[in-house]
């Protein structure tokens, strides 16, 4: 590790993303959205071709796959495969459920290891994902467990895509999000748990400030 890592883990839907995204800009570290590389992993094989049951083919995409992150001054990032942006559609539920269906082959994993471990770089860097604290990154100097209920998520994810003009159903996310979470939690390779040095944080009933400030307050003790 060259740098500092704040590792930020927990299901989909805990906030990770937003605590994840305002602790680097506050401190001005470097930012890694781990998802994003499996949701592009996932997309890159739809593109390609390739079927996500077909574990070496979906390999050889993780291995050698051609993305790009650009930080646009409004915030927003905006995410690349061989040059075309791919932002948009990586967000939807079918991207969801690419990227946690690549996610679980082992292979593909370790193919985006380094990958991952190459955003470490000084000041330091704000790591958001599953594994962040558990193998990314295990000497991380501080590492997050953001939770909430599934409930609470799916409600959460609901707002976020009725705002961006998509048509979902409540209870269909619901469903998604638990079978999402059943997936992550079981699989054989890095399953979603917290790391045992790992600061658990339950959001289901505090807004994001709240989360942020308690954040904020452990970052200021660690020094
Ligand atoms: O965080 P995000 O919702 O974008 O992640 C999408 C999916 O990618 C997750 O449901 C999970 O299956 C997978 N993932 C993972 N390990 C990470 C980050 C994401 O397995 N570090």
């Amino acid at each position: 590790q060259d740098a500092p890592v704040i590792a930020v883990d927990g299901p989909s839907g805990a906030g990770k993303g937003t605590i994840s995204h305002l602790l680097a800009d506050r401190l001005g570290w470097h930012f890694l959205d781990s998802g994003a590389l499996y949701r592009v992993t996932g997309q890159a094989c739809l593109i390609e071709g390739v079927s996500w049951d077909d574990h070496p083919a979906v390999t050889e995409v993780a291995r050698h796959l051609d993305v790009s992150f650009t930080y646009a001054e409004s915030g927003e990032v905006l995410v690349a495969y061989k040059g075309a942006d791919v932002s948009a559609v990586i967000r939807t539920e079918e991207g969801g459920r690419g990227a946690s269906t690549v996610a679980a082959i082992p292979a593909v994993r370790d193919a985006l290891l380094a990958r991952q471990r190459e955003f470490c770089r000084p000041p330091g860097l704000v790591a958001d994902g599953r594994d962040m604290g558990t193998v990314v990154f295990p000497a991380a100097d501080l590492k997050f467990f953001l939770t909430a209920s599934a409930e609470e998520r799916a409600e959460r994810r609901f707002k976020q895509l009725i705002s961006k003009g998509e048509s979902v159903s409540l209870p269909r996310l619901l469903e998604d999000i638990q079978e999402r979470d059943a997936r992550d939690s079981t699989r054989s390779v890095s399953p979603l748990v917290p790391a045992e040095d790992a600061i658990v944080i339950d959001s289901t009933t505090t807004t994001i400030e709240q989360v942020f400030d308690q954040v904020m307050l452990e970052v200021a003790r660690k020094g």
